[in-house]
């Protein structure tokens, strides 16, 4: 037997200190270091706030149901880690930004493969006949400012009705998705509507977290987007409307200063509406995307 397991743990630092006793012969040195930090704070934060059993099994019941919540269409656990900050901390760790590169934000749980690949200028939101037609474009570069041709552009966001497609009943049909390319001056355009701020699915245990801490479930008006080119750091990010009223109060956590941009409203037959083929009132967003190159790990 090992003699420096002990028969006997008497308080509740004792099993704190034989479970970590057990965990140190992890072999996998990053596993030990996870397991080890783990059980240590899970162990502190129990004694820190005097955890009642009746408590322990409330969080072992919420933890099921939001297991239970998830399936192919709804992630319930990357909300719960959405609405902790727990997935904005991670992209911080993970993606500190070069210089002018673009920054990242949350992924969320609405992106879908198979996107149709797209020309220029190509409206994405077809289907949607409420929204107010609006223009984004801009350039991919480098950190130079170099133009960066062919870059893919994966856009995504969610109708006027602040709904994703697979938020509905005809759930199968892809909609307000698209990847366009970078024409040869590094340039892109995309035709969709404007964003509209929605609320995340608050209809499972996690919206019953946010009502139970008097939080709200708002996200500010985005679009997503995926950008990617050969030779360089893929960014996953958005842009936000740099009006809208939730950017303060983000339910997770997602808003960053140099991802918000300036909607601009057209209510006239401007130079802009003869360009774009468009009738007032419309809307036209400039943003440039910068991407830094991958690492030699990458
Ligand atoms: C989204 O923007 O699609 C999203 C992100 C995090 C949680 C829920 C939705
Ligand atoms: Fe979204």
């Amino acid at each position: 037997m090992d003699s420096t397991i002990r028969r006997q743990s008497t308080t509740e630092d004792d099993i704190t200190a034989e479970v970590l006793r057990r965990v140190d012969r992890t072999p996998d040195e990053r596993l030990r270091e996870i397991m080890r930090a783990l059980v240590s704070h899970l162990h502190r934060f129990v004694k820190e706030v005097n955890l009642t059993e009746r408590e322990w099994f409330e969080a072992i019941r919420f933890l099921t149901e939001t297991g239970q919540m998830c399936n192919d269409r709804r992630q319930e656990y990357i909300l719960l880690s959405d609405t902790l900050g727990v997935s904005m901390v991670v992209d911080l760790i993970n993606h500190r930004k070069r210089d002018r590169a673009t920054e990242s934000t949350v992924f969320g749980p609405f992106h879908r493969e198979g996107a149709p690949h797209l020309p220029r200028g190509a409206n994405i939101a077809l289907r949607d006949a409420d929204g107010v037609p609006t223009m984004i474009s801009g350039c991919v570069l480098d950190l130079n400012g170099n133009p960066i041709v062919d870059a893919a552009l994966d856009v995504w966001q969610a109708d006027s009705s602040g709904l994703y497609d697979s938020q509905h009943a005809n759930s199968d049909e892809l909609h307000l998705r698209g990847v366009f390319h970078t024409d040869r001056e590094g340039g892109y355009l995309v035709r969709t509507i404007r964003p509209v701020y929605y609320a995340i699915p608050d209809d499972g245990p996690v919206g019953r977290m946010l009502r139970a801490t008097n939080r709200h479930p708002w996200r500010p008006a985005h679009v997503h987007f995926v950008v990617s080119a050969d030779g360089f750091e893929p960014v996953t990010t958005h842009i936000f409307d740099d009006s809208d009223p939730y950017l303060s109060s983000d339910a997770v956590f997602a808003v960053k200063e140099s991802l918000m941009a300036r909607f601009v409203r057209h209510d006239a037959l401007d130079d802009a509406a003869h360009r774009f083929g468009l009738q007032p009132p419309f809307y036209t967003v400039d943003f440039d995307f910068v991407l830094q190159p991958r690492g030699p790990g990458d």
